[in-house]
C-alpha cells in the first residue's frame, strides 16, 4: 500500500502512529521502484548488486546507499518511531530551507521470510558530490582542512539555530560536506535527536555548542590515531574553534548595535557585512532610546545564500554560496571585458553561461561528473589559469587551462576503491546489527534478487 505522506511534517500524533503490520512505504513522491526492492530480507543481506559504494561516516545503525532506477538513496534501518520522528524532522527542515539531507519516505510493517518482523528503513535522497569528514581527511592532508570544515559547521550550526532547530547531535559524523571553491559547507544528515521550537534558549544553543565541541575533539583524536590527522592539527584548538566561530557569527547576525542619528551609514555598513557573510537581511528593527540620542538596530537575518539565490536568479545555477561568488565575479569580469557594463545583467548571463561556463564544464571527463560538481570544476579550472598565468607570465585561455588543470590537477577529486572500503569498514565498526545471524539462504526469493 502506498499513502501519499499528507502529514503536515511536525503533528506527534503520527509518531504515536501503531506500526503498520503489512508492508506500508509512506512517501512524499513515490518511486515505484521502491516497490521492487527486496524489503523482507535485512539491509545488511541486500545483494552487491543493489549496493552503491560511497564513503559513508560512522554510524549507529545500518545505512546503505542503494540503487533505485537512476536515483541513489541512503537506506537506514532503524525502528519505527524513530523512523517516522526522523522523516518529518527532514520534512520540516526542508520547508523552511535549512541544508540537510532530502527526506523520500518510511518503509515499514517489514518482515522477514520467516515471519519475524524487522526494523523499518527510513529513505533519503544520497547528497550528490557529498563527502563525510573522513573521506576528506583520507585524501586531503591540507593543514587547514579540519579549520575549513569546521567553520563550515559553525555556519551550519548557525543557521539552524536562528530557524530553531536543537539538534541534540553536533558532531562531524552527522553532518555532511561539499566542496566550496575553496571552503566547504556542511549539510545536517542525522536529525534523529532534533527537534524544533520557535526560539531557542541560550541553554539550548550553549548545550548544542557544548557537545558539538566534545564530539569533534573526540573525532579528531580519533583521526589523529589512524595517523589520518596531519601532525600539526591541536585538536583542542580545533574543538574551540567551532565554539568562537559559532559566537562570532551569532553576535555578528543577531546583535543589537546602537548608532547616533546621523551615522546612518553605519548601518547600511553592517547590512554589507552581513551580506559578505553570505545572509540576506530581511528587515531592520529600530527602536530609539527615550531621549532619542541613539538608534538600536537589530537586523533580521533570514538566510545564508545571498550570493546563490543571486546566481540562481540570473542563470538557474543552484550551486554553494561561495561558489556563487566566485561564478559571479567571472560573469562581472565577463561584462566588463566585452564592454557590456550598460547592459541588463540577466541578458549579459545568459551569454556568459553560453559562451562561457558551459563549453568549460562540457569539459568534464565522464568518469568525474560523478566526482566533482560543475560549478567546482570551474572554479577550479580559474584558479588554475591564474597559477598558471602567474607561473608564465602571460594571459593563459580558459580551454588552455581546462586541458592542463584535467591533466595535472583533477585527479585530486577521485577515489580509489580501496579508500573507500576502508572508509565504509570504519563507518560499519560501530553499528549495532540485530540481524548477524539472518541466514539468507533460508530465503527462497533471496536468489532472485541477487541476479536482478
Ligand atoms: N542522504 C544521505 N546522503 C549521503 N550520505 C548519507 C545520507 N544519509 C546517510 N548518509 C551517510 O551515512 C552516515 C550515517 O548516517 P546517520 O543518519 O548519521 O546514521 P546514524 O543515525 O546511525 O548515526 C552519514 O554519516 C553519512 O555519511
Ligand atoms: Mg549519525
Amino acid at each position: 500500500m502506498l499513502s501519499n505522506g499528507t502529514s503536515n511534517g511536525s503533528s506527534e500524533s503520527n509518531v504515536d502512529r501503531a506500526e503498520p503490520q503489512t508492508l506500508n512505504i509512506t512517501a512524499a513522491t513515490a518511486n515505484p521502484r521502491l516497490f521492487t526492492l527486496p524489503w523482507s530480507l535485512p539491509l545488511v543481506k541486500w545483494s552487491e548488486d543493489l549496493i552503491v559504494n560511497l564513503p559513508r561516516g560512522i554510524s549507529r545503525h545500518v545505512v546503505r546507499f542503494v540503487r533505485v532506477g537512476d536515483q541513489i538513496n541512503a537506506m537506514k534501518e532503524i525502528s519505527y518511531r524513530s523512523a517516522v520522528k526522523e522523516y518529518e524532522m527532514l520534512r520540516s527542515l526542508e520547508k523552511i530551507d535549512v541544508p540537510s539531507v532530502k527526506p523520500i519516505g518510511v518503509v515499514a510493517g517489514r518482515h522477514g521470510v520467516d515471519g519475524q518482523p524487522l526494523e523499518a528503513i527510513l529513505v533519503t535522497e544520497q547528497l550528490k558530490f557529498s563527502l563525510p569528514y573522513r573521506a576528506l581527511f583520507a585524501r586531503n592532508l591540507r593543514a587547514d582542512t579540519a579549520d575549513r570544515l569546521i567553520d563550515a559547521l559553525a555556519v551550519l550550526l548557525v543557521r539552524l539555530h536562528l530557524q530553531g532547530f536543537y539538534w541534540g547531535d553536533v558532531s562531524l559524523s552527522n553532518v555532511l560536506f561539499l566542496r566550496d571553491a575553496d571552503n566547504y559547507s556542511a549539510v545536517l544528515v542525522d536529525a534523529e535527536t532534533g527537534a524544533l521550537y520557535s526560539n531557542l534558549t541560550d541553554g539550548q544553543r550553549e548545550y548544542d555548542i557544548d557537545l558539538a565541541r566534545t564530539n569533534i575533539i573526540g573525532e579528531l583524536m580519533d583521526l589523529h590515531s589512524g595517523n589520518l590527522l596531519p601532525s600539526e592539527v591541536d585538536e583542542i584548538e580545533v574543538g574551540n574553534r567551532l565554539a568562537d566561530r559559532y559566537h562570532e557569527l551569532w553576535d555578528a547576525l543577531t546583535g543589537m548595535s546602537s548608532f547616533a542619528p546621523d551615522e546612518m551609514w553605519k548601518i547600511e555598513q553592517r547590512v554589507n557585512r552581513l551580506n559578505d557573510l553570505g545572509f540576506d537581511v530581511d528587515e531592520l528593527e529600530m527602536t530609539t532610546t527615550e531621549d532619542g540620542t541613539k538608534i538600536n538596530v537589530r537586523p533580521r537575518v533570514v538566510d545564508a545564500g545571498y550570493a546563490s539565490n543571486k546566481l540562481l536568479r540570473l542563470t538557474g545555477l543552484d550551486v554553494q554560496e561561495n561558489q556563487a561568488r566566485r561564478l559571479l565575479n567571472d560573469l562581472d569580469a565577463y561584462r566588463t571585458s566585452t564592454w557590456r557594463q550598460g547592459e541588463e545583467l540577466e541578458v549579459v548571463a545568459t551569454d556568459w553561461m553560453r559562451e562561457v561556463f558551459e563549453p568549460t564544464v562540457r569539459r568534464i571527463p565522464p568518469e568525474y561528473r560523478s566526482q566533482i560538481e560543475p560549478a567546482q570544476f570551474f572554479h577550479e579550472v580559474l584558479n588554475h589559469r591564474q597559477e598558471m598565468a602567474e607561473k608564465i607570465g602571460h594571459d593563459v585561455s580558459t580551454p588552455e587551462a581546462v586541458e592542463d588543470y584535467i591533466e595535472t590537477n583533477l585527479g585530486e577529486y577521485k577515489m580509489d576503491s580501496q579508500a573507500i572500503q576502508s572508509i565504509l569498514d570504519e563507518a560499519d565498526s560501530g553499528v549495532m546489527d540485530d540481524y548477524d545471524d539472518y541466514n539468507a539462504e533460508d530465503d527462497p526469493d533471496a536468489a532472485v534478487w541477487a541476479t536482478e
